[in-house]
């Protein structure tokens, strides 16, 4: 069993101490063999990636998508309302999410195939098979391999096959930049362009990190708004409750429940040859959920003073879609806060808790995953 450094103030200090506890270590090793960047390197081969990346994730870019997010939102609501009822994920969520991605790199060409996807790109081939990839996900967690792993790199890799051919090809042959993957191919860290393996490595945090996290956030406010309209009504109330209300949300759900970190000691030699075992990991719901630092920390609460959570990381390799999930967030609220009046819950959603352990040795009840929310409108 792999140590996991727990509660507020221990892992914060961890995340930002990357010299004891380095990011230079390749993640998803069962379906990945290159490091996904600017996530898995130190400083300061980290900071180069980082800053490269910088023009996608700035404010100034993203808010001018503000509307476009926002109008999205509004389509994918309006055709729902003639059927009286649907799945909060699959029908609302997801697509939104995914319409928001195909914006925010320009390629709306992708919709379809990254819809196929469903909410993680490394569950890809099972969800497209249908099976339930949260049943296998459980049962690898509790260390059951009699039933195989939903988890697989092939969907993805065929993509940034294809993707990244045409996009070397055009910067090459010196083209316009198109899109995403043209800005990609076309990056030149320390006067030297980036190979392929770093095109996937960043191509993987753009298509992965912002995915599976912005839809258990988008998906938490709609559970919680359905049944606490009180909570719906502060937020209308002023444009300035919106930021509060999604850090809360974001502190409460911590949808990046942990990340791995490898101690300094044993961060030599090449991926295969590192023993995994000495890695440890940074545990983010034991730190969001401490109750030394959160008063009442299993309770949503809009209006928490001081909400110093660290839900989008700390230090070194804090969250660099920060901007993007509050944009985002927003954009949906506003579509969706004149019409959660009149939606109920059709059934009870089916949501799966675990009990998260804390740095006291005491647990506490932390939603896990939103599997199906049904609603009536
Ligand atoms: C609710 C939404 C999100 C949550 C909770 C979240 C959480 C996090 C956390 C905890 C980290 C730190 C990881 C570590 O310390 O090892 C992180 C890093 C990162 N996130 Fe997010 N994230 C979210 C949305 C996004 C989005 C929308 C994108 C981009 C499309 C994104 C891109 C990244 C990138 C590139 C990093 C790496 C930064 C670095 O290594 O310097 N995230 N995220």
């Amino acid at each position: 069993m792999r140590k996991e450094i727990r509660g507020y103030n221990e892992v914060r200090e961890a995340a930002r101490d990357w010299e004891s506890y380095s990011s230079d270590l390749l993640g998803d090793r069962d379906v990945r063999d290159y490091r996904q960047l600017p996530l898995e390197a130190d400083p300061p081969r980290h900071t180069k990636f980082r800053m490269a990346l910088n023009p996608i994730f700035s404010p100034s870019a993203l808010r001018p998508l503000a509307p476009d997010f926002e109008a999205l939102a509004k389509r994918l609501i309006d055709k729902l309302k003639p059927k009286g009822g649907f799945e909060v994920l699959e029908d609302l969520v997801i697509p939104y999410v995914i319409g928001c991605l195909t914006i925010i790199y320009k390629r709306p060409q992708d919709y379809d195939e990254w819809r196929s996807w469903g909410p993680d790109v490394w569950n890809a081939a099972a969800y497209q098979r249908g099976e339930d990839v949260h049943a296998a996900e459980i049962a690898h967690r509790n260390r059951d391999f009699s039933v195989a792993s939903p988890r697989s790199g092939e969907v993805l890799q065929a993509y940034l096959d294809t993707v990244f051919d045409e996009a070397e090809a055009r910067v090459a042959a010196a083209e316009e930049e198109r899109d995403i993957w043209d800005f990609v191919a076309g990056l030149v860290i320390d006067e030297t362009p980036v190979n392929r393996a770093e095109m996937q490595g960043i191509a993987n945090v753009l298509l992965a990190g912002g995915r599976d996290t912005v839809i258990k956030l988008l998906a938490g406010f709609i559970w919680h708004l359905t049944q606490t309209s009180g909570d719906a009504d502060f937020i209308r109330e002023n444009e300035e409750h919106f930021r509060p209300a999604i850090q809360e949300m974001a502190r409460y759900l911590t949808p990046l429940p942990r990340m791995e970190r490898v101690p300094r000691e044993y961060a030599v030699g090449n991926d295969a040859s590192r023993d995994t075992e000495k890695y440890v990991l940074l545990g983010f719901v034991s730190a969001n959920h401490d109750r030394e630092r959160f008063e009442n920390p299993e309770t949503i609460n809009f209006q928490r003073e001081r909400n110093a959570h660290i839900a989008f990381g700390f230090g070194p390799h804090s969250c660099l879609g920060q901007n993007i999930t509050e944009i985002e967030t927003i954009a949906f609220l506003k579509a969706v806060l004149p019409e959660i009046q009149s939606w109920s819950f059709a059934e009870n959603p089916d949501l799966s808790w675990v009990d998260e352990p804390l740095s006291d040795g005491s647990t506490i009840k932390y939603l896990d995953k939103f599997k199906k929310i049904r609603v009536n409108l």
